[in-house]
């Protein structure tokens, strides 16, 4: 009996934890009702390649805030708004898989270095529709970078993972760049 009250006591705890949980905005939910088998996450490789066209009558970047007229040689302050395309090999004109849409900065006064913000929303097969996100720091002058991948949506639902990024051609008159990004993800 001594030791039944207590077993059963902490039952009743654990039982109005989970019934307070389920009427309030928060419940647990099995993750194969939505679909989710949890032991069966996937590793991805996709590689494409980004292009940051700044010149031209349409440019996929743009400058929507000027680095300070007496700014640092690395633009520290510059924001630059992109949907820039991503496509199968380095020439623009091959087939496009996705785009980058989102912003990023000069972050850095020591070296040039951005601070990215992108969601890569894919158009391709079956990813079309699906996206991730990345967020990360990309010191353009490095061999590699690498950026965390926070999320995703549709097929990328809870992924994780990171892209690594690598300069293929950069014109320093125009301004235009074509990036490797070689990204890694986990997802179900
Ligand atoms: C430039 O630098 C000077 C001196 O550091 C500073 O006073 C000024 O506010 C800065 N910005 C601009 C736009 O001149
Ligand atoms: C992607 O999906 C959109 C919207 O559902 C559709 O209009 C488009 O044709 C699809 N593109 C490809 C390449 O399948």
């Amino acid at each position: 009996m001594a030791t039944v009250t207590p077993i059963f006591s902490l039952v009743l705890l654990l039982s109005s934890a989970i019934l307070r949980l389920a009427s309030g905005f928060a419940t647990a939910l099995d993750p194969s009702l939505m679909g989710l088998n949890l032991r069966k996450e996937k590793l991805s490789h996709f590689r494409f390649y980004w292009h940051d066209i700044a010149s031209g009558p349409h440019p996929s970047s743009v400058t929507v805030v000027p680095p300070p007229s007496n700014a640092s040689s690395t633009f520290f302050g510059l924001v630059n708004m992109i949907d820039n395309p991503l496509t199968l090999r380095p020439d623009a004109g091959s087939e496009l898989v996705g785009r980058a849409q989102g912003l990023y900065s000069s972050a850095s006064q020591e070296e040039v270095g951005l601070l990215m913000i992108m969601n890569f929303a894919f158009v391709s097969g079956k990813y079309n529709g699906s996206g991730i996100t990345v967020l990360g720091r990309n010191p353009v002058f490095h061999k590699v970078r690498e950026m965390p991948v926070i999320s995703g949506c549709g097929l990328f639902r809870f992924a994780r993972g990171y892209a690594q990024a690598t300069t293929h051609t950069f014109d320093p008159k125009t301004g235009d760049a074509v990036v490797e990004y070689n990204v890694y993800v986990l997802h179900y």
